[in-house]
């Protein structure tokens, strides 16, 4: 069985139940990808669902007042976050007639909005062959298929952006990407992974070689 396969297997068996895997409606997908970048899944759940009631459409969003959007934010920081949010939904409101940007390279163009979160919204809602790239997808590709690029440089990020597109390709994008994520998060986790459990680690190179605690490849911060 491929790298994909098996990912997608153990994530059938293991996945979380999240309110925004309910959806493939773009907004509610990049609202909770704003939520999620420095929030952890609990902490930023009852805020989705807040907004998402408040706000059920990007138009809703965009004619609130900003200081009721910062105030349904309060509490989560890093408050640029709520501010490009809202000057965003004001944006595909009035210049894009309400409608959501559809593909990669369209999504990217959004203030606010970096090539993780365009990767996840192209993904989810569109079925777009893109991978996501983040601290997830960096430690679960470098330990399964060996690879020492250090991730504190910059460039590095494209030798891992075109192999996870190259894995995307024959399976479903939306759920190839919230796959990794959920065993990034779950199962190949930075510290002592229990490997004795993972449906991968026969063909894990890291498991194999003894250098799980050695992958990713950080020399700095
Ligand atoms: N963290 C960031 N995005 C996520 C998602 N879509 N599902 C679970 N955790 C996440």
């Amino acid at each position: 069985m491929m790298f994909s396969e098996k990912l997608i297997n153990w994530y059938l068996q293991n996945k979380r139940d999240l309110p925004w895997r309910e959806t493939r409606d773009p907004y509610r997908i990049w609202l909770s990808e704003i939520i999620l970048q420095q929030t952890r899944v609990n902490q930023g759940m009852p805020y989705y669902e807040r907004f998402t009631e408040r706000f059920p459409t990007i138009g809703d969003l965009a004619k609130a007042e900003e200081s009721e959007v910062m105030k349904l934010w309060q509490g989560l920081g890093y408050y640029s976050r709520a501010r490009n949010l809202h000057a965003t939904a004001k944006t595909v409101t009035q210049t894009h007639k309400e409608i959501f940007p559809q593909s990669y390279d369209e999504i990217i163009k959004l203030k606010g909005i970096g090539q993780y979160t365009a990767a996840a919204i192209a993904s989810f809602a569109f079925e777009e062959k893109v991978g996501v790239v983040d601290g997830n997808v960096f430690r679960v590709l470098s330990r399964y298929f060996g690879i020492y690029d250090d991730i504190s440089v910059p460039a590095t990020r494209k030798i891992f952006q075109e192999l996870a597109n190259d894995l995307v390709q024959n399976v479903s994008p939306s759920l190839f990407n919230q796959a990794i994520m959920d065993f990034g998060a779950l199962q190949c986790v930075p510290k002592n992974p229990d490997c004795s459990i993972c449906n991968l680690s026969d063909s894990c190179h890291a498991f194999r070689t003894g250098t799980v605690n050695e992958l990713p490849v950080k020399t700095k911060k």
